[in-house]
């Protein structure tokens, strides 16, 4: 019996959906959009087809039109869940913007200590952190930098994506050999520990210093996460058309602290202006810094 169903399943799975018309591809763009607030454009329809028609084999669903309804539906809210970490692209890996990090590495270096405390402490945030390797890079950049620095130092990270999928594998952090290639070996021996000779696990010691949660970057601005020295946000904004990136720099500098740094991807935002952010000087990095308390009535 069980391989009856067994075959069932697997011929369904082989059977191909439909075509996709322009204008349920347009109601898919608009629900995507709608929810995420990123836009696809038109040459990227094959890859919302080929991820959709996946996961509606999965659940035996045959038309785009009832799936449709299904994200809208009870089940709705469950079912997006999955379907979001399938429709957004999470290419990530460890290191990836060296000339950035070197960017966060002089802003800890020279981080003043609290003049009460004597402590020297920095907030950071991966915005868009995906499965977490830029998040775990942040937290390996700012404990090497303080252990030179050697002063008495904490520091946090603060990592979200609106992918649940991917945070879980972040909060998981453990990642297969051939996402480590990016790593000097000393820092795969002092931050990571190899589980069933294939795995490596992110050590108890950065794990503990960063927390994983749930955040669309579109909600921002009413999201409690605090005052942040260091904000980094990679290869998110190119999803987004150019008036909804201007808005969630805008969005992301409220939760700047005087003087912190805004770190982007080179090229995701051209020519933008705003009163307290100033552009820093640099070839191959696109960053600003906060000068002042934000004016709350600039739009
Ligand atoms: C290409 S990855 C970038 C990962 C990392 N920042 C990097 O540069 O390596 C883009 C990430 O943005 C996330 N994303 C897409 N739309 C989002 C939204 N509206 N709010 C928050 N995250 C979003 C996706 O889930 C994905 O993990």
């Amino acid at each position: 019996m069980k391989s009856v169903q067994k075959k069932v399943t697997e011929t369904r799975l082989l059977e191909p959906l439909p075509e996709m018309d322009e204008q349920q591809f347009s109601q898919w763009m608009d629900l995507l959009e709608e929810r995420t607030g990123t836009v696809l454009p038109p040459e990227r329809k094959s890859f919302l087809v080929t991820n959709l028609g996946l996961r509606m084999r999965e659940i035996g669903c045959r038309s785009y039109q009832d799936y449709y309804k299904m994200l809208s539906g009870v089940q709705g809210l469950k079912e997006w869940n999955i379907l979001v970490d399938r429709i957004t692209v999470h290419e990530t890996r460890f290191f990836r913007h060296p000339t950035s990090l070197d960017l966060v590495r002089e802003y800890v270096a020279k981080k003043p200590a609290d003049q009460n405390s004597g402590h020297v402490s920095v907030q950071a945030w991966s915005v868009a952190c995906s499965t977490g390797e830029e998040a775990y890079t942040l937290a390996m950049v700012i404990d090497q930098t303080f252990k030179q620095r050697g002063e008495s130092s904490y520091f946090g990270i603060t990592a979200t994506d609106i992918s649940p999928a991917s945070l879980m594998t972040g909060r998981k952090g453990l990642y297969p050999q051939r996402r480590m290639k990016d790593l000097e070996p000393d820092l795969l021996e002092e931050y990571f520990h190899v589980v069933e000779k294939k795995d490596y696990q992110v050590s108890d010691y950065l794990r503990k210093r960063i927390c994983f949660a749930r955040m669309n970057v579109m909600d921002i601005v009413d999201e409690p996460v605090g005052q942040m020295d260091i904000i980094y946000c990679q290869n998110l904004l190119i999803y987004f058309d150019r008036p909804t990136r201007t808005d969630i720099v805008k969005n992301m500098a409220r939760h700047l602290m005087p003087g912190g740094l805004l770190i982007l991807g080179s090229g995701e935002l051209l020519n933008m202006e705003h009163p307290e952010l100033e552009k820093i000087n640099h070839p191959r990095v696109l960053a600003y810094r906060r000068l002042k308390e934000i004016d709350k009535d600039y739009e």
